[in-house]
């Protein structure tokens, strides 16, 4: 027990064992979390499990000398995952659900309804979504819900990145916000709270640094290399903004500004955000970044 307003998390369950979800039940088990990893399909995690699994190994590399303490650690760690094709089973015990599946609001919505109703009436539930209104993926719930319902945004790779967004709705009541910091102060990361407004905190200021690059490209300004080069030596980033867009994903940053150009709260039609060709001629030849091979680069 602690003595704080929040009620302390122990069990979690990460719902979608993508790139995302499998970095969030990683970082949580590393933190002697009992975790819970849900996805549609043995295959999908077993693909998660891979991704955790070799992540692991590269964290044990720096951590232990000698490759039986390294073994040791990811042992320790994967034995506090499960793994389940069942998110009614997985909920019924959770303190915390932590939601990382496609970016798509009907679904989200739907599984959350679903969740809600197998998670014990004290959990958190949490989105970990890019772009999508916290509060709208909450509206079908009802009120006693809509108070234990937050975003908890990490970044990506989740097991290097200290960040995690803290996003409050209106509906959301103390205890939630103070449980979510504190869970997140577990596991190592620094909590950055924040309104639900699209793209929270850094979304809302990397993608227009994004798309801005794009239209530099576009306008024949600089190639990508001697962009990356510029903002990496020049302004301290770690990657550039092509390498970050190819990182990320190019269909996802397609389907970030889109949506918030058509109907973004406060962003439809701003300029920032309008369609680049560039940017919708690669995601249509299926030029997605580095998850296929070619984006800006090759790779
Ligand atoms: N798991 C475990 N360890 C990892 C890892 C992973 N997935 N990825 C990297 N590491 C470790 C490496 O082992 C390495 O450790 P040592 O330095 O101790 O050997 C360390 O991290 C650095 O890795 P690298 O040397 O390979 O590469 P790097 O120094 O260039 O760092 C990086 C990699 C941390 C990804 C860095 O380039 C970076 O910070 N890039 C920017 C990432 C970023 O901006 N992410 C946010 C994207 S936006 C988003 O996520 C939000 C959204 O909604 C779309
Ligand atoms: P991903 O495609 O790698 O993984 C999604 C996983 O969810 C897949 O394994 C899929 O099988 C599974 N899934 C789909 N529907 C499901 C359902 N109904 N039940 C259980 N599992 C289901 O995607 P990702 O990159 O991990 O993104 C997940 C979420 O995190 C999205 O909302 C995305 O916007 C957000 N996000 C992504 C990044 C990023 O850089 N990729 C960063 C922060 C947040």
């Amino acid at each position: 027990t602690t003595s704080s307003t929040a009620s302390a998390i122990s069990r979690i369950t990460v719902i979608g064992g993508g790139q995302m979800g499998s970095g969030i039940a990683q970082v949580a088990a590393t933190y002697k979390h009992s975790v819970t990893l849900v996805d549609v399909s043995q295959e999908a995690l077993d693909r998660g499990k891979g991704y955790i699994t070799k992540s692991l190994k590269r964290v044990a590399k720096k951590k232990f000398e000698g490759e039986q303490a390294q073994t040791a650690f990811v042992d320790e760690v994967l034995g506090r995952i499960s793994l389940s094709t069942k998110p009614d089973a997985a909920v019924s015990k959770a303190d915390l659900v932590v939601e990382a599946v496609v970016e798509n609001i009907k679904v989200k919505q739907d599984l959350f309804a679903r969740l809600a109703a197998h998670a014990p009436a004290t959990a958190v539930l949490a989105s970990n979504t890019s772009s999508l209104p916290i509060t709208k993926i909450a509206e079908p719930l009802g009120a006693d819900v809509k108070q234990r319902f937050i975003g908890l945004h990490f970044f990506n790779p989740v097991p290097q990145m200290k960040l995690v967004e803290v996003v409050r709705t209106e509906a959301a009541d103390k205890q939630t916000v103070d449980s979510a910091v504190e869970f997140v102060r577990a596991i190592g990361k620094a909590p950055a709270l924040c309104q639900d407004t699209p793209g929270f905190i850094v979304n809302r200021l990397l993608l227009p640094y994004m798309m801005e690059a794009i239209r530099l490209l576009e306008r024949g300004v600089a190639s990508p290399r001697d962009i990356d080069t510029a903002m990496k030596l020049g302004a301290g980033y770690p990657m550039g903004p092509f390498e970050l867009c190819d990182y990320v994903g190019l269909d996802t940053i397609k389907f970030i500004v889109d949506g918030w150009y058509r109907e973004g709260e406060g962003l439809q039609g701003n300029p920032l955000f309008r369609p680049s060709a560039k940017l919708d001629e690669l995601v249509a030849n299926g030029h997605l970044g580095v998850k296929t091979g070619k984006g800006f680069y090759e790779y």
